[in-house]
């Protein structure tokens, strides 16, 4: 199949080449991937499917460098990233990805902008700066009133817009998200939706999220479907 990003020459951020997953398990393994290959372009919003224990997490992980791979390649903006050392990958994530996982994990005892000032202040950017930019975002999600509201002050659709806002406060090219809308109602999952797409369509933010629910899957550009640790489907919309 022809992907359409390739038609129309976009450039491609993300390229990934028969990946291997293997975790050992006693005298056993499991294999969580078994060659998966597939390209993301720029400013695609594309959604990744498949049954529980597919290898979804683990292909995220995977192609975000959050965790190693077996056999395989993964390209980030043309850079095989297997060639670069830790503090370089550490350097790559910090800078140009942004990650959203089901659980928020927000600091607790951080209030909602000492939470998303957080990335900033690890990359050195000055304080008064870092602060103006993590409120700038916290307003973009509807937050500013909440600025200074611990997590457990908050609603979970709230936890999770500043768990976004902390994504995103950066501008990283690309945003992995893991089930972002998976604890949420179907209205507040509406409404989380909607600020990424916007940030989609507005920012040409690349996004790549993790969804059991079709009616987030839909709304994507393209949708990833994966079973038993193959990708069997790259349907376009
Ligand atoms: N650390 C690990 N050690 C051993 N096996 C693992 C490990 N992590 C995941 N697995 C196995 O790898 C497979 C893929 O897991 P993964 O978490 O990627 O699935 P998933 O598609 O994200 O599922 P869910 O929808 O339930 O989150 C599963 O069979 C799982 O049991
Ligand atoms: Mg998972």
């Amino acid at each position: 199949m022809t992907l359409r990003g390739a038609v129309r020459g976009m450039k491609e951020v993300l390229g990934v080449e028969e990946l291997w997953r293997i975790y050992p398990m006693g005298d056993s393994q499991v294999k969580a991937l078994r060659g998966v290959s597939l390209s993301i372009f720029e400013g695609e919003m594309v959604a990744i499917t498949g049954p529980s224990g597919s290898g979804k997490t683990t292909l995220l992980n995977c192609i975000s460098t959050l965790d190693s791979y077996d056999r395989g390649s993964v390209r980030f903006e043309g850079v095989d990233i297997s060639t670069i050392g830790e503090a370089e990958r550490t350097r790559l994530r910090g800078h140009k990805m942004g990650f959203i996982f089901q659980q928020y994990h927000l600091l607790p005892v951080l209030t909602a902008i000492e939470n998303v000032e957080l990335p900033l202040l690890l990359m050195g950017v000055p304080h008064k700066e870092a602060r103006q930019s993590a409120l700038d975002t916290l307003k973009l999600m509807g937050l500013k009133s909440r600025a200074n509201h611990r997590p457990s002050e908050l609603s979970g659709g709230q936890q999770q817009r500043v768990a976004i806002a902390r994504a995103i406060v950066h501008e990283p090219r690309v945003l992995f998200a893991d089930e972002p809308t998976g604890n949420l109602d179907s209205v507040t999952s509406g409404s989380i939706l909607a600020a990424l797409e916007e940030l989609n369509r507005a920012k040409g933010l690349t996004i790549i999220l993790v969804t059991h629910d079709e009616g987030v899957s839909s709304r994507c550009g393209r949708i990833l479907s994966l079973a038993d640790g193959c990708l069997v489907g790259q349907e376009e919309e």
